[in-house]
């Protein structure tokens, strides 16, 4: 994929440093995670309203981090989603601690999302289950056939998408299963204050795999922070490649990645580069 990006401001001086669009990926980076976090939940609204408006309802995929938090809220405000006519799943959640746990993604996806918008369904991961692989099979079988509509998909520090850590499995033939996370991914958790101890961090998750992401007809990825940086190179210059999983996402015919000016920062570079050199 070539970047194409163009560099613009806005009159209002609030400014896209950087917008790009090709065939593929539409790339938006604001200035700071608040704005980048409106501009998200506006595009969002745009897609899960046009899904609605195509076929009645919309099926929606939450990621579930801290990178998501401004997001969830500005989408939380809105006041144009028909929520009542929306189905809400998750992408992942971690095995076997209890969903009252504060790093628990069920309760996140309640706490951050479904309590206050009230949608008409809501499906969550069981990381208790007895049997972990058919608590695997059961949630692949309550989503749609023919995907998520909008799928929130989030990157990681190691830029996993869901818990696919790198080297993921581009061609896994099952929608979710139990996957070993990376050191690095529980490290991240660890240092962002989920976990008092590494240890504590559990050492499975249920996620979503890449193919499965990959079906969902609209993905929405919102990715603030400089600690994202190197993940938003990988996954915009790099090859595409199981090392650095997100980098899949341009194989996608319908993104809108969302960065704020610290995630881009490596990036602006490199994407202007590939600008001029056109
Ligand atoms: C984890 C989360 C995902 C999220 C991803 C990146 O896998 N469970 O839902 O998309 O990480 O987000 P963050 O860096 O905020 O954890």
């Amino acid at each position: 994929m070539c970047l194409t990006a163009v560099l613009s401001a806005r009159p209002c001086g609030i400014s896209i440093i950087v917008a790009g669009r090709d065939d593929s990926m539409e790339i938006t980076i604001r200035e700071t995670t608040e704005q980048m976090a409106v501009a998200a939940a506006e595009c969002a609204a745009r897609e899960i309203s046009r899904f609605i408006h195509e076929n009645g309802r919309a099926a929606v995929m939450v990621a579930t981090g801290a990178s998501q938090i401004a997001f969830l809220l500005a989408l939380t405000k809105r006041k144009d989603i028909e929520w009542a006519r929306i189905a809400v799943y998750h992408l992942d959640e971690f095995v076997g601690i209890p969903p009252t746990h504060p790093a628990s993604f069920r309760r996140y996806v309640r706490e951050r999302f479904t309590d206050i918008v009230k949608p008409a369904a809501v499906c969550l991961i069981d990381g208790n289950a007895p049997d972990l692989d058919m608590e695997c099979r059961r949630y692949a079988n309550l989503l749609p056939p023919d995907g998520i509509d909008v799928n929130f998909v989030g990157i990681g520090e190691n830029a996993h998408i869901g818990f696919n850590d790198p080297p993921a499995d581009f061609h896994a033939k099952e929608s979710f299963v139990v996957a070993e996370l990376a050191e690095s991914a529980r490290r991240q958790q660890h240092r962002e204050g989920w976990f008092p101890t590494l240890e504590d961090v559990p050492q499975r998750a249920i996620s979503i795999t890449v193919p499965a992401i990959m079906k969902s007809k609209c993905i929405v990825s919102v990715v603030p922070d400089a600690r994202k940086a190197d993940a938003v190179k990988c996954a915009l210059i790099g090859p595409v490649c199981p090392a650095c999983p997100a980098s899949i996402l341009r194989n996608h015919p319908n993104v809108h990645l969302f960065l704020d000016a610290p995630a881009a920062s490596l990036v602006e570079r490199s994407a202007l580069t590939n600008y001029q050199l056109k």
